[in-house]
């Protein structure tokens, strides 16, 4: 199949709604104090046709006094839009365009969930300065981590620029990403000539599609570039004939890819090169390409995902977890002003549940952006159900302790504590060339719900929700009171029938789905969770690996002992004995052998309450998440009695109800 396969339109499908006195604020729009033919102006104008026409029947015309008046003001700050309705008049304030795109965008959310617009008054401010998403596609057309299909962006070691372009663009900025990386991390092969001639006049042109919806386009870079295509025999950030390369080549990427935002890298993880390669710091790397495009305004985003996968476990103080501050916390401060750090949301690797990244806030003096991944790599690849919203809101409610009044992660990542403007939030993907973009239609809801929060951090996962559902599914009150029951219970539901308290992997090493508890990759001497036939769990306080020092008091102190770890993350502090008394009274094996039994049954609920909306939902959509329910099923019985029969045969205790496990 190639890019140009069929999709849907997701939540713009804009079918026809329920009127509710809406159709006559769209007959007539003046535009005031913008220009009509400015390009995201233009797509503003454009969209606000489509979902008219589509939604209400009505097709806008341009005029001046006209019911609708969308209108520049200075009073409102970029990005920034006001939506007001007031004696049968609907205006839409913006303080600029993006700010304009968005406002029609949520006066069209408006009328796609069914509500009347009189009365309306809505000021909106987004709270992160970036918002973007980054692909993992690659140029072969394989996705890392892609659980949809395809790629709709590369395809045989070329670009592929269609109509879906357009609607993926469409897409994002209804949602408010402002910057979209389009290849993967891992930046290889083909991947690294993307900033050659080779490639210049398709990027620019695929980088045009986003500007046009006030999204900045950013490119994934090949630290070792230098190397594979300048012809030098070094990628060392201080050596001479290293920076003026890369000062020429930034020099023609701004020139030749106008809508150019800069770049994301990652460096010396996973085999990728980097300046540890030289004796340099991440900080020498990173300041090195900040220099190279300072004069173009460019950013350089840079990962903290750095640890080295090859070490060695059997020295208990080393710990993977640990990585990630050691390697970035000596040199805060030490950044340019144009570099962000990207900070995976916890210390490994996207569990279904870890603490939240000591190095949010543990910097102070450098800009720093939260990665999160809506790509459902560890948490069921798009095949189970797991609306992540919840946990993203979590990660940004958390109390980091790193300043008194602006202490939260949302603080950090929107600037509130440091002041600085170069900061924000970043997803990694779960879209490809399916149909549905997403594979399991469930799951265009945390590529819905990301966006809408990385806009304003304070909806609630249920909020989203009330949108989304309305949107994409129905509004039929019975549907959305099923679709929402089994959303918002479905991480927990996952966390459940898989990896208990915290503990995380055990799950197939490079899949990364399915049950294998022993099986995690990196670690070659041991398991990842570490049970013996006493207990389980990797201790992580001042006796073990020292990691949960790492944090501020009081979060240090709560971490460190057994009594005080907030019980959903036991086992990744501590190594807890299976007779361990919780604080449900249960001990810790029972409730192990308990969530596995429950975690399947809510999944086997889930499906059961799915069956009962055929003919509520649309047939295509119906059948789809059927059949992923059918596989989540199974996933979730395998996990549940190979964990339960794995601890079974490890501790030698019975089940107390006398269950069966193998
Ligand atoms: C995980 C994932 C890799 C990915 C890496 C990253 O380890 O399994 O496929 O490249 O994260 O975030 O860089």
């Amino acid at each position: 199949m190639d890019g140009k396969k069929a999709w849907k339109q997701l939540w713009l499908a804009y079918g026809k709604k329920k009127e509710l006195g809406n159709g006559k604020y769209f007959e007539n729009v003046w535009l005031k104090g913008f220009d009509a033919e400015d390009r995201v102006v233009n797509s503003a104008l454009q969209e606000l046709k489509l979902g008219a026409e589509g939604m209400l029947g009505v097709t806008p015309q341009l005029g001046t006094e006209a019911m609708l008046c969308m209108e520049k003001s200075e009073k409102l700050s970029p990005e920034s839009y006001s939506v007001q309705e007031n004696g049968g008049k609907l205006q839409i304030l913006a303080g600029d365009e993006k700010g304009l795109l968005y406002g029609v965008f949520h006066v069209l959310r408006q009328v796609s969930m069914e509500k009347s617009l009189t009365g309306i008054s809505a000021t909106c401010t987004p709270d992160n300065p970036l918002r973007t998403y980054n692909h993992w596609d690659n140029m072969d057309g394989s996705i890392e981590r892609g659980y949809s299909g395809k790629s709709f962006f590369f395809e045989n070691d070329d670009i592929v620029i269609n109509d879906r372009t357009r609607d993926y663009a469409r897409l994002m900025a209804s949602i408010g990403i402002n910057g979209v990386v389009i290849n993967n991390v891992n930046v290889k092969q083909a991947a690294t000539w993307l900033i050659t001639d080779r490639f210049f006049e398709k990027v620019a042109q695929l980088s045009e599609v986003f500007a046009d919806y006030g999204i900045k386009f950013f490119l994934s870079l090949n630290y070792a570039a230098t190397i594979e295509l300048g012809g030098i025999d070094s990628a060392d950030p201080l050596d001479e004939r290293v920076i003026a390369w890369w000062k020429e080549k930034m020099k023609e990427c701004f020139a030749k890819i106008p809508n150019l935002g800069g770049f994301l890298v990652k460096a010396d993880s996973e085999g990728r090169p980097g300046p540890f390669t030289y004796g340099r710091t991440q900080a020498d790397g990173a300041n090195m390409l900040a220099e190279a495009v300072r004069p173009y305004g460019g950013i350089i985003i840079w990962r903290c995902f750095v640890y080295n996968c090859r070490q060695d476990w059997r020295d208990y103080k080393t710990d993977r977890a640990r990585a990630g501050y050691d390697n970035f916390i000596q040199m805060d401060g030490d950044y340019a002003e144009n570099v962000i750090l990207q900070i995976k949301n916890g210390p490994m690797d996207f569990q279904i549940r870890e603490p939240i990244s000591p190095l949010l806030g543990g910097l102070q003096k450098t800009n720093q952006m939260l990665e999160v991944q809506v790509a459902q790599e560890y948490t069921g690849h798009q095949i189970d159900v797991c609306y992540l919203i919840p946990m993203f809101k979590e990660i940004l409610d958390f109390h980091t302790y790193c300043k008194p009044g602006a202490d939260t992660v949302a603080d950090v990542i929107s600037g509130r504590t440091m002041g600085n403007k170069n900061t924000g939030i970043a997803a990694v993907i779960n879209t490809g060339n399916d149909e549905n973009w997403t594979g399991n239609y469930l799951a265009a809801a945390n590529l819905y719900g990301y966006g809408r929060l990385a806009f304003q951090t304070s909806l609630s996962a249920e909020e989203i929700l009330d949108e989304w559902i309305p949107m994409s599914i129905s509004s039929d009150p019975e549907v959305i009171k099923v679709v929402k029951d089994i959303l918002l219970r479905s991480r927990e539901t996952y966390e459940k029938y898989t990896s208990p308290l915290g503990i995380g992997w055990m799950v197939t090493p490079h899949d990364h789905y399915g049950c294998s508890v022993d099986g995690y990759e990196y670690d070659r001497w041991g398991t990842y969770h570490r049970a013996d036939h006493l207990g389980m769990g990797v201790d992580r306080s001042d006796k073990g690996t020292g990691y949960a020092q790492q944090y501020y008091e009081p979060n240090a102190s709560a971490y460190n002992s057994m009594e005080s770890c907030p019980e959903e993350l036991l086992l990744f502090f501590h190594h807890v004995p299976y007779t361990y008394v919780l604080k449900t009274g249960k001990t810790l094996i029972q409730h192990i052998y308990d969530s596995h039994f429950e975690g399947y049954d809510e999944a086997e609920g889930f499906a059961k309450a799915w069956d009962g909306l055929e003919g509520k939902v649309d047939a295509q959509v119906f059948a789809n998440v059927k059949e992923r329910f059918g596989r989540q099923l199974y996933n979730a019985r395998e996990w549940r009695d190979q964990v339960n029969t794995y601890f079974y045969r490890k501790s030698g205790i019975p089940d107390e109800k006398g269950r069966t496990i193998y």
